[in-house]
């Protein structure tokens, strides 16, 4: 059932170019210029009126919401807000009749999530799901949505799922955007266009899988990591970290790049190994100098770049590429290769990738 891998996480990981794919599968047609959401089609206009979108979910999935959150306020403008479920529920927060809620959940049981739901409810507000349980209690509680097809997700540790919830997030945000007219018929076209070639990207992504799992060994002994990236990298950095936390038990912490100055650059040695998220895109040569800032201070640097590029691999100790894409579609190619980090580091430190000590795959108590 494994199907030939070592462990369910390996699969999943490898499952990603069908499961992103599966994820678009009926709703986008690059060829056509066409992009429905069946669940969502009801509330298109209202949709494109909002005024505000509140994104909220735990774990891994409170990540694709931060990514979500960069991917709407770039191609809608619709303010977007991002919450842990567990903190949104307790909060009193402002919640108004004409407010959308997004939830996220690959279980669609996660307790903290289902009751941030029920508060918004009650409060008037829509509630959509982005869930990977057909009929799971989320799916069932919320007014519409549109699900993952990532396919059952055995591994506690989540990855397909994390790439399913961009994907569908980002279709989201693409079709309002369209229906809005936030963005130009030019640049939709293109997204499709780009979202559509994602899956082959991710394909060509994974075929550095031995390169990685060299570095892991290196890095096995390690007793922390960073992971710092900017823009729509930083939430891949914090996801990246979570990864490496729950499977192999190396403490790891992902910041803004820019914030490494405010505090983190301390702990910066030659033992430190920092993992810099330094794609082409608009914040890339800032990135470049918070780079040197950490070389200068012996950090041994990781560095996931685009394809092609010759000034970082000259700076760092080890680079692993990502082939070129839309800036907002990056966090589907930039997660990977840190999944399989993490992966390869847990395996070489004999942990229980599968099931990692005190977690259980949704926590439906809170
Ligand atoms: O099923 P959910 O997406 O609601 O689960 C949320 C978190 O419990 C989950 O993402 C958790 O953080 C994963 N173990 C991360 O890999």
């Amino acid at each position: 059932e494994k199907g030939g891998y070592d462990h369910f996480m390996l699969k999943e990981i490898f499952e990603q170019p069908r499961s992103i794919a599966d994820s678009m599968r009926g709703r986008v047609n690059s060829e056509e210029g066409t992009l429905q959401l069946g669940g969502l089609s009801d509330y298109m206009d209202k949709l494109a009126e909002a005024k505000r979108i509140i994104i909220v979910g735990c774990g891994t999935s409170w990540h694709a919401g931060l990514v979500a959150e960069y991917v709407f306020e770039e191609l809608t403008r619709i303010p977007v807000e991002v919450e842990y479920a567990s903190e949104f529920r307790y909060r009193n927060p402002i919640i108004n009749e004409d407010d959308f809620v997004i939830a996220i959940s690959q279980s669609g049981e996660t307790a903290d999530t289902l009751a941030a739901i029920q508060l918004a409810k009650s409060k008037g507000a829509t509630i959509f799901g982005v869930c990977n349980v057909v009929g799971s209690s989320i799916a069932r509680e919320t007014h519409a949505g549109a699900y993952t097809h990532a396919g059952p997700e055995i591994g506690v540790a989540s990855t397909k799922a994390f790439t399913a919830q961009v994907t569908v997030l980002t279709q989201m945000a693409i079709a309002i955007a369209h229906k809005r007219g936030s963005i130009t018929e030019e640049l939709y076209r293109q997204l499709l266009l780009d979202l559509s070639a994602i899956p082959q990207k991710v394909g060509q992504v994974l075929k550095a899988a031995d390169r990685i799992k060299e570095i892991a060994y290196i890095f096995t002994y390690a007793r922390n990591f960073i992971y710092l990236g900017r823009g729509l990298n930083f939430p891949v950095a914090l996801e990246g970290a979570l990864k490496l936390k729950e499977i192999s038990y190396i403490h790891a912490e992902g910041y803004p790049a820019a914030e490494m100055k405010h505090g983190p650059i301390a702990l910066i040695d030659e033992d430190m190994p920092v993992v810099f998220i330094a794609t082409k895109d608009s914040s890339y040569e800032k990135i470049v100098s918070n780079i040197q800032e950490v070389k200068a201070r012996k950090g041994r640097v990781i560095a996931i770049v685009t394809e092609g590029d010759e000034l970082i691999p000259n700076m760092v100790d080890f680079v692993i590429e990502v082939p070129e894409t839309h800036d907002i579609l990056i966090p589907l190619l930039s997660s990977i290769p840190l999944q399989l980090l993490s992966y390869y580091v847990a395996v070489m430190r004999g942990r229980n990738v599968d099931q990692p000590r005190n977690l259980a795959k949704s926590v439906t108590v809170e």
